[in-house]
């Protein structure tokens, strides 16, 4: 594993950290490659149910590198797939992923939040697209992802003025889920990460799918998948030891199928 993503488990929750600390955590094939290779980790290990993804107290990450993409030219960016090859390995994670924001998520690290599935920022922390300063725009979602995380017209302002965002305006606009004080934000974050880990693991998959095809199709379609999940999940032992122990007045006591 790359030393620029360190990962270790506690409990059933796996924790990834980027660690690149002289450049911001800026994201270049390293730090890609070391948390695809971390996420594979966790999603093969059926003793872990839910991933915390965060970066140093400076910043989850400020971004694409720009020294390494700088020279890139359109047929080097196409060839190889930029962004693609190596980026996306979070949206096809199936078990839950916490964002815990640090201080700066700009650009390519806002866009890597936004992949998560719900994001926790410390008071210190600072969104932002700021692609057009540097002559270009989001490319890893955020022209798409932001519009629906806060509406049109806060992603535009936050796209075309390049501005920073901080913690409680994120949260004003949906942005982030939680604003916690910069000490308490990782323990927090865990905390939540082992709660949601003792729910049943099938269960939490089959929701966390329900809820992002709503992103991938119209309201009607989104409806009958989530339907068909639920029928679904009434084969879980665990729907039936969930259920039963809610009328039998117990803690459940799920086994994960
Ligand atoms: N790429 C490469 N290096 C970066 C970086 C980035 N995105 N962000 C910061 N760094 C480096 C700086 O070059 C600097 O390195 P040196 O010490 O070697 O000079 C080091 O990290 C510390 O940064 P600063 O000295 O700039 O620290 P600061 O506190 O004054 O400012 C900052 C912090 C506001 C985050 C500022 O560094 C900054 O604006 N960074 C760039 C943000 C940005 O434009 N991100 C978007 C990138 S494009 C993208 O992500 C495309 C996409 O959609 C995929």
């Amino acid at each position: 594993m790359s030393q620029v993503i360190l990962t270790e488990s506690q409990g059933r929750v796996g924790l990834i950290r980027i660690h690149r600390p002289e450049a911001m955590n800026a994201l270049n094939d390293a730090v890609m490659d070391g948390l695809s290779a971390a996420l594979d980790q966790f999603e093969a290990n059926p003793d872990i149910a839910c991933v915390v993804l965060t970066g140093i107290e400076k910043a989850f990450a400020a971004g694409a590198d720009i020294a390494a993409m700088r020279n890139l030219d359109f047929a080097q960016a196409y060839s190889s797939d930029f962004i693609s090859r190596n980026w996306e390995r979070l949206l096809t994670f199936r078990k839950p992923v916490i964002a815990a924001v640090s201080g700066y998520a700009l650009g390519g690290g806002c866009e890597l939040a936004m992949m998560c599935d719900m994001v926790f920022a410390a008071e210190n922390a600072r969104f932002g697209q700021p692609e057009i300063k540097i002559g270009t725009l989001p490319g890893a979602g955020g022209t798409q992802r932001l519009p629906r995380a806060v509406g049109k017209a806060l992603a535009m302002d936050l796209c075309m003025t390049g501005r920073f965002m901080d913690a409680q305006e994120a949260l004003r606009a949906g942005l982030v889920s939680r604003v916690l004080p910069a000490d308490k934000l990782l323990e927090e974050a865990l905390a939540v990460a082992q709660a949601i880990s003792n729910q049943s693991l099938p269960a939490l998959m089959m929701l966390k799918e329900s809820v992002n095809r709503a992103y991938e199709s119209p309201l009607s379609e989104g409806l009958k998948f989530e339907r068909r999940m639920l029928h679904a999940s009434f084969s879980l032992q665990d729907q039936k030891e969930g259920m039963n122990a809610f009328v039998e007045k117990r803690t459940p006591n799920f086994t994960h199928k």
